[in-house]
């Protein structure tokens, strides 16, 4: 049980990858909690963990004033948390950057980059002040390469990436760590709608060096892999787990001369 005794926040909790991930933890003995928009989804994910040590918030992560409250609340009721999740994220809808609606670039930017920094200074503030914490932020693949459609959602998780590396210098000599991963296109959670049409796995994973899409259970592993005591010296640092897609270039020099006989 490598979470024993840990309590472990993790934001966007109540569905897709970031249940897993609840699922996971609460397997190897830590207590959990979760927020999200939807007091639907909150109270339908506090009726299923029923027995178990969790709380689940309905909180837009987007909301500063209610961060620091759930912040504050979480404290009183479990007295600490050990492990940050910022799992919570929205996805744009595609279109090419010159069509972006200025609500949807606002919003994105609102949830996954700002609304991910109060959830970070909310609990990493109190985590700075018990002397010690973890924090793991899903960042994305798509912010570490161009990808047409993807330009709010791209910035806002590059700008994960950074807040990751200056907070490790700043709140590491109080003994709080941050790490992100960069996942690619994972087969579940906000994909659920595309992984239904075959056409478009077969796309993503004939882009992958791998040949297939990456799996829930790949990315709660990591996640749980970077929050244990096993990663604890990777700091500042953001993990790309993407079946070798970042680095793979659709067509090399070799290729291209081997195809045209040059
Ligand atoms: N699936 C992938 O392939 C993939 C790949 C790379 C990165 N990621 C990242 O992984 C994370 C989880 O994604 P997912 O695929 O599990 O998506 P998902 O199934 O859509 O789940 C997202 C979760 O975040 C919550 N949420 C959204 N906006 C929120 C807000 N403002 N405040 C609080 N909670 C909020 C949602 O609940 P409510 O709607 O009730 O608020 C939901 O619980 C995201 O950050 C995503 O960008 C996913």
């Amino acid at each position: 049980m490598r979470f024993e005794s840990k309590v472990v926040f993790i934001t966007g909790g109540t569905k897709g990858l970031g249940k897993a991930m609840a699922q996971a933890f609460l397997a190897e003995g830590a207590s959990v909690a979760v927020n999200s928009r939807s007091k639907e989804a909150v109270d339908r994910f506090a009726e299923e963990f029923k027995g178990q040590q969790v709380l689940a918030f309905d909180t837009d992560i987007a909301d500063h004033a209610a961060m620091e409250a759930m912040a504050s609340k979480v404290y009183e009721t479990l007295g600490k948390v050990d492990i940050l999740i910022n799992n919570a994220g929205i996805v744009n809808p595609l279109v090419p950057s010159e069509k972006i609606k200025k609500d949807e670039f606002d919003k994105v930017i609102d949830v996954n980059l700002k609304g991910t920094f109060y959830a970070t200074q909310a609990f990493g503030k109190r985590m700075v002040q018990q002397g010690s914490g973890r924090i793991v932020s899903i960042a994305s693949q798509v912010a570490l390469f161009g990808e047409k459609g993807f330009l709010p959602y791209a910035i806002a998780k590059s700008g994960l990436m950074m807040m990751t590396r200056q907070l490790a210098f700043e709140w590491s000599r109080h003994g709080v760590t941050l790490c992100a991963v960069a996942p690619g296109f994972i087969k579940g959670g906000m994909n659920e709608g595309l992984i239904r049409k075959e056409v478009f796995v077969n796309y993503l994973s004939g882009r992958t060096p791998m040949g297939r899409m990456g799996t829930v259970e790949e990315l709660v592993s990591t996640i749980l892999f970077l929050a244990s005591d096993d990663a604890r010296y990777i700091n500042g640092e953001t993990i790309v787990m993407d079946g070798g897609m970042t680095g793979y270039t659709p067509e090399g020099l070799l290729d291209f001369m081997s195809r045209g006989k040059q």
